[in-house]
């Protein structure tokens, strides 16, 4: 059990620059709540159907954010934050017809103007999986004119909120929106077929390309990148056949998305799949998806372990023994430098934030305090291991913790906490915990050391 109760970073630290920017993230279905005032998205759908989420919750209240957004955005600010990740939901701002909701994109501007005035650096993601479900229901991401909707989208957000917004992230984490959402089933829509994820897997990333030539188009000077997350794959034994399963798991689940972004080419594991499998790859696309980006933004919560076997060749293997937090990820912040440092040294490629981080804890109040020893543990060594990368030689610009405050943790539902900032779903009371305070010191500290 962890006895700290503050963070701390080395004294010559690169993470103590001015100019290292530290936040926190939410996304707009996971905190919103305030359904009503929005289209329905698949993950509405998603949750109305048995058994998909683990405490049979929805997201049609969650945080109820954009009723208390004024307070939540001060909560931020008296974090200390320089930065604060957002996203944005698509069916609050688009209708149907392809014309603007005017009543939902003001509720942005208001939040964005605030921020800005308080001089928080918006980070804002176009698309954290809240497809509006009638795209979904002509196809959704196996559809190819999603990537146009978005694309419009996409323009019409960034002609409203203009340099309002510090950068723009057209995805948050295609991996989990293709492999979760069309090839496992166990996020929305909830298809299940390699197949339909590898379509769609393609066609967010066609609808990554188009969008950032929209941004490119109306902002050339704000900002714009992707947002990825990172398994990374280790062998569970040093036999060469487990190393082999680990290079196939990492081609398969992390690479698939970062590689045509940095070189236009899916990893060589596509040619191990059956024709009827691989991605609809139309002449031009491959550019299209390969355009420049400003940054890249990483999210690191875990690695994975693998062994062979399996229809491609890898196996996963969940290793007992090790610690692991509430949701059952294993904690290992080494992997998060390796994991840098090798796209480092991989790719060439744009800077990075690092846009999630953060874990999951069984919180409970006491006497009004919520003392979260496990995440102040994790959140430390995490830091640390970023630290490491950048003193690799990794350029990293910047930390969002996930999550400013707990909120529906998509199919956990509510029974997964991840905020710095505990919630009490019934009063939607917010009370710091000792992370958030430890983050606070942390930054109070680095900025009166600036200030000498
Ligand atoms: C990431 C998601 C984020 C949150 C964390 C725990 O995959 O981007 O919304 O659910 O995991």
């Amino acid at each position: 059990m962890s006895t700290i109760q503050s963070f701390s970073l080395p004294a010559h630290s690169p993470m103590r620059h001015r100019d290292f920017l530290f936040g926190v993230a939410t996304a707009s279905f996971q905190i919103e709540g305030d359904a009503g005032s929005r289209l329905p998205c698949i993950w509405d759908t998603f949750c109305a159907t048995p058994g998909k989420i683990a405490d049979g919750s929805n997201g049609l209240t969650a945080c109820n954010h954009v009723q208390h957004w004024y307070d939540d955005v001060a909560l931020i600010e008296q974090l200390g934050v320089g930065g604060y990740r957002l996203s944005i939901a698509w069916g609050r701002v688009m209708n149907r017809d392809g014309s603007v909701n005017d009543a939902g994109m003001a509720f942005y501007i208001r939040l964005l103007d605030e921020l800005n005035r308080r001089g928080i650096k918006p980070f804002v993601t176009l698309y954290h999986w809240d497809l509006p479900q009638y795209l979904e229901d002509a196809g959704g991401w196996l559809n190819r004119d999603t990537c146009y909707a978005f694309k419009d989208y996409a323009r019409a957000v960034a002609e409203h909120l203009g340099d309002r917004v510090h950068a723009y992230a057209t995805l948050n984490e295609p991996f989990c929106s293709s492999f979760l959402g069309y090839e496992a089933g166990i996020h929305a829509p909830g298809h299940a077929s390699r197949a339909k994820g590898r379509t769609a897997a393609h066609h967010l990333l066609l609808a990554h390309g188009l969008a950032m030539k929209e941004l490119r188009a109306v902002l050339p000077n704000t900002k714009a990148g992707i947002v990825l997350n990172f398994t990374p794959a280790y062998p569970l034994t040093a036999s060469s056949s487990d190393a082999n399963a680990a290079k196939l798991a990492n081609q398969y689940f992390n690479l698939w998305y970062l590689q045509p972004l940095m070189t236009g080419q899916y990893p060589a594991i596509i040619d191990t799949l059956k024709a009827d499998e691989r991605p609809p790859v139309e002449a031009g696309d491959m550019d299209i998806i390969q355009a420049p980006l400003d940054y890249l933004g990483v999210n690191y919560y875990t690695r994975a372990m693998y062994q062979a076997g399996g229809e491609l060749g890898f196996e996963e293997v969940r290793v007992p023994g090790v610690p692991r937090t509430d949701i059952g990820w294993e904690i290992r912040p080494q992997a998060f430098t390796e994991l840098l440092v090798d796209l480092h040294r991989q790719f060439r490629l744009p800077p990075i934030y690092i846009t999630e981080n953060g874990a999951a804890q069984d919180d409970v109040p006491v006497d009004g305090k919520v003392h979260d020893a496990m995440r102040l543990d994790y959140l430390q060594q995490h830091l640390l291991a970023v630290h490491d990368a950048i003193t690799q030689g990794v350029d990293v610009k910047g930390y969002f913790a996930w999550s400013l405050m707990d909120n529906f943790e998509w199919a956990e539902g509510y029974s997964k906490r991840f905020g710095i900032v505990y919630v009490d779903y019934q009063t939607q009371q917010r009370i710091p915990k000792s992370s958030a305070m430890a983050y606070r010191g942390l930054l109070g500290e680095i900025k009166a050391q600036g200030a000498n």
